[in-house]
């Protein structure tokens, strides 16, 4: 056998491998266990890891808001969290109402604090555990107010157990959004680092959990062929595309403030950017990956305000038909003011001053009330610096190589190449090098709050955003925000079901 021996292992196909460690025994403290985020993400999450044996089985989950529940009513509201997280064994549900309790306290008054603390004290004695992750599921305005009462009442710190808990930890998760604009999050940074260190927090973008997102540095660091490719002298361009089918559902308040560049550029596609752009890193240690990964981030070229046309486009939808069915226009769905500016949609254009990416465009593309959902990474590649085929000059689309990542649904990578159809003449034919994850893999894919929540309980934050980097992203986010607020680039309109305004054609470009 030529080639260097190294100590990887891998398995072909199959389930996925059991994570190797188990969790320590730890309290798991969700604020806002009554909201939309915890019932429908982190409740079937936990009921998952539960199932698949990952908790400690001391692990105890302690859900904090505002409602009413006596214990009877808790343990439903859990059942039914769970229903849809799929069965696992007979009395697996039975089993997770068992670590589940409720405390009803209103989390935005510090006065409740001293309650929450006795609770949690009573609990962490019966059960001897040492150890908490404190999960802040709640609207963001009151992520400072949470994390100061955390300190004053001395939740921050497991010495509040009065008995020796030597090496055990206090971890909090913060949801996103994490900040509203640059001066916001650094607010918020301020905050939140000056109690706890910034190996305590845990910033979400549920994206980086997902399976497609976690196998972009997998594809480009494992595989060595792409590597030497993978730079301004092969490749043309690349778009980031999240598009979703959905409109705002109940969450007009939220979206209507935020609009889709804060709600999925600023993190989402930002977050997958630096995967894509990023240099390979030392090693795969959280802070290796994640000063790669701000490098990126730090050296997108600011957004240009003097021509901002030339850089962003942003719309709002009007109404329009998705899948047969007519939509409401935005302004016109449930406590949206007619006259909401905010954008719906957004394309943005920008360059990575450096010298791996000099001069090539990065588009990020979002929208809600497209035509379909899709999420994906396109990479455009140079075409070939010389013809031989002269009968193939007046090809109507360009003879460039494309590598699809796509994030969601039909998860896979294809990599688009120029065959000769068959037959006396010289003629291409564009096929594709196809891997499903549906064909290659049995198991269905975990979900992103699985790996998320594993990742925080056993203390690798490689997945999560370090300060720095949510800094850089709105650093680079918020003079678009002002450029929007301030009017100086005209909103545009496009049907709800079609791919935004312009019918793709952004940037002098055809980006569909
Ligand atoms: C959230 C956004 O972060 O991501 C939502 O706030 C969006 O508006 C959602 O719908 C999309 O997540 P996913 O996993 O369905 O692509």
């Amino acid at each position: 056998m030529s080639g260097k021996m190294n100590n990887c292992s891998y398995k072909n196909g199959g389930a996925p491998p059991k994570a190797s460690k188990e969790t320590s025994s730890c309290i798991i403290v969700v604020f806002g266990v009554t909201g939309d985020l915890a019932r429908k993400k982190i409740i079937p999450a936990l009921y998952k890891l539960f199932a698949m044996g990952l908790l400690n089985e001391k692990t105890r989950i302690v859900g904090i808001g505002r409602r009413n529940y006596d214990d009877i009513e808790y343990n439903e509201y859990i059942k039914s969290a769970v229903e849809k997280a799929g069965r696992h064994g007979e009395s697996a549900a039975e089993e997770f109402v068992k670590i589940n309790s409720y405390y009803g306290a209103d989390f935005t008054v510090p006065g409740e604090y001293p309650g929450i603390r006795e609770y949690l004290k009573k609990l962490a004695a019966k059960y001897k555990i040492c150890d908490f992750l404190y999960y802040l599921s709640t609207p963001p305005a009151n992520f400072e107010q949470i994390i100061t009462s955390l300190h004053d009442s001395g939740l921050s710190r497991p010495d509040f157990l009065d008995v020796s808990c030597a090496g055990s930890f206090v971890r909090v998760v913060i949801e996103k959004p994490y900040g509203y604009d640059i001066s916001s999050a650094r607010a918020l940074n301020e905050k939140v680092l000056s109690i706890f260190s910034e190996d305590q927090i845990y910033r979400i973008d549920h994206y980086l959990g997902k399976e497609t997102v976690q196998n972009i540095m997998i594809f480009r660091f494992v595989n060595g062929i792409f590597e030497p490719i993978w730079n301004q002298k092969y490749i043309d361009n690349v778009q980031i595309k999240v598009f979703e089918s959905e409109g705002i559902g109940g969450r007009a308040n939220y979206f209507d403030r935020s609009g889709i560049i804060r709600d999925i550029i600023q993190n989402h596609s930002l977050q997958m950017l630096s995967l894509i752009a990023m240099e390979p890193s030392a090693s795969n240690a959280p802070d290796a990956v994640r000063n790669e990964k701000l490098k990126v981030l730090q050296s997108i070229r600011p957004f240009d305000r003097a021509e901002p046309a030339k850089y962003l486009t942003a719309a709002q939808y009007s109404a329009g038909i998705i899948g047969g069915e007519t939509v409401e226009a935005y302004n016109r769905e449930k406590n949206i003011a007619a006259g909401s500016v905010t954008e719906t949609f957004a394309a943005i254009k920008l360059f990575i001053d450096n010298w791996r990416w000099a001069g090539v465009p990065f588009y990020l593309i979002a929208g809600k009330r497209m035509p379909e959902r899709l999420t994906e990474v396109i990479v455009t590649f140079k075409p070939a610096p010389h013809m031989i085929f002269n009968s193939l000059c007046n090809m109507s689309e360009p003879v460039s190589n494309r590598l699809v990542i796509r994030v969601q649904p039909d998860e896979g990578i294809s990599l688009k190449i120029f065959c000769k159809r068959p037959g006396f003449e010289t003629e291409l034919q564009p096929v594709s090098m196809n891997f499903n994850y549906s064909g290659s893999f049995e198991a269905a894919l975990p979900e992103a709050y699985e790996r998320l929540i594993l990742d925080a309980l056993n203390g690798d934050a490689t997945l999560f955003m370090r300060s720095d980097e949510i800094e850089a992203a709105w650093d680079y986010i918020t003079p678009i925000l002002q450029c929007l607020k301030n009017g100086e680039i005209e909103l545009k309109k496009y049907a709800a079901g079609t791919p935004g305004p312009e019918l793709c054609g952004f940037f002098g470009l055809n980006l569909c």
